[in-house]
């Protein structure tokens, strides 16, 4: 019995030792140390010794279990040390890696000149609006005074969503002008920038998508002249102070009188060279008066009320202020055009 208690130890204690995981340890503690184990099976034998051997044989498989136990103890200690320093070394992060640069985007140059513009709109008491692409063409012409027949609803100008013509991408923003009369209370601030559509091929200086900003004031006894010093002030603050306008006697439909504005050419100063074809000016907007009709219809009293408007493009503008030749690199989102401004 001596021998097999010896025997068992010394197995049990090698078996410990070659044991890889916590869970093969474990079935090795019930193969030598569970109920139906190596140990319980020789101490059940106990009983076949005479009454003279038992003490001696007792306390010796008890230091047998004491010494398996102790054994088990310290490689549970050895695997959970193990598995640790294992995980430790698989998430190990290298800090001396050099990091990966995130490529940041740049902020498009029409979008600084929109800021540019509406701060300077902001400063002078205007709301900012934001209208539909998609608009009924009743706001788009009829609400403007541009009725049935007009040139400029013209199917080949004009994106049409229906064969009836109710809905259409807007042609303009000034469609922004009915629905701010429609929905606000006066006197009216307003400025509406915005995607417009119309059917024009892609070149240098046409897209059949461009955006344009539409503003408009109205108020009792707004005239021309607050228009010129409106947008006067406007011109100055984006070009620069000093930067003269002229005004032009034009036609639109919801306006009378209608004016275009031109600015003096930033390239020759006016003299005339081949930025402004010559001219010494380049065309900026269209404004006017609004027609007396078109308040009419939103339900504003033209003899109490009166106001102007304007409308004028985007890139065109941003393509002045910052001097870029070319609509078509407005519209490619190349970022080493866009990281020049
Ligand atoms: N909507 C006109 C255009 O697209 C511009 C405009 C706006 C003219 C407001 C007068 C008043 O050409």
């Amino acid at each position: 019995m001596k021998e097999q208690l010896a025997k068992i130890k010394a197995e049990a204690l090698a078996a410990f030792e070659a044991a890889a995981d916590p869970a093969a340890l474990d079935a090795l503690r019930v193969k030598y140390l569970g109920k139906k184990g190596a140990l319980t099976a020789v101490l059940k034998q106990m009983g076949k010794l005479s009454p003279e051997e038992r003490p001696a044989m007792g306390q010796l498989a008890n230091e047998v279990r004491a010494a398996l136990e102790s054994a088990i103890e310290e490689g549970g200690r050895r695997l959970a040390a193990a598995a640790l320093e294992a995980k430790l070394k698989a998430e190990a992060v290298d800090v001396t890696v050099p990091g990966k640069t995130p490529v940041l985007g740049h902020k498009h140059p029409m979008y600084i000149a929109l800021d540019e513009i509406k701060d300077i709109f902001v400063g002078m008491g205007f709301t900012v609006l934001d209208g539909p692409e998609v608009e009924l063409t009743t706001y788009n012409f009829d609400k403007l005074n541009a009725g049935e027949g007009h040139p400029s609803r013209d199917w080949s100008d004009t994106f049409y969503f229906d064969k009836e013509e109710r809905v259409m991408l807007r042609s303009q923003t000034s469609p922004m002008q009915v629905r701010a009369m429609e929905t606000m209370p006066l006197p009216i601030r307003i400025i509406a920038p915005g995607r417009v559509y119309r059917k024009d091929e892609v070149d240098a200086t046409h897209s059949p998508m461009f955006h344009q900003v539409e503003g408009m004031v109205i108020d009792k006894g707004v005239t021309m002249a607050d228009l010129k010093g409106t947008l006067n002030a406007v011109v100055q603050g984006l070009y620069g102070e000093g930067t003269k306008t002229r005004f032009r006697p034009h036609h639109f439909p919801f306006t009378e009188p209608s004016c275009e504005m031109d600015v003096q050419c930033h390239k020759c100063g006016g003299v005339g060279c081949p930025t402004c074809k010559g001219e010494g000016w380049i065309e900026l907007l269209g404004a006017g008066m609004i027609h007396p009709r078109v308040l009419e219809m939103a339900g504003i009293d033209p003899d109490v009320w009166s106001g102007w408007a304007f409308g004028f493009g985007l890139e065109r503008t941003a393509m002045r202020r910052f001097r870029i030749d070319d609509l078509r690199l407005i519209f490619e989102n190349d970022v080493r055009f866009l990281e020049q401004f």
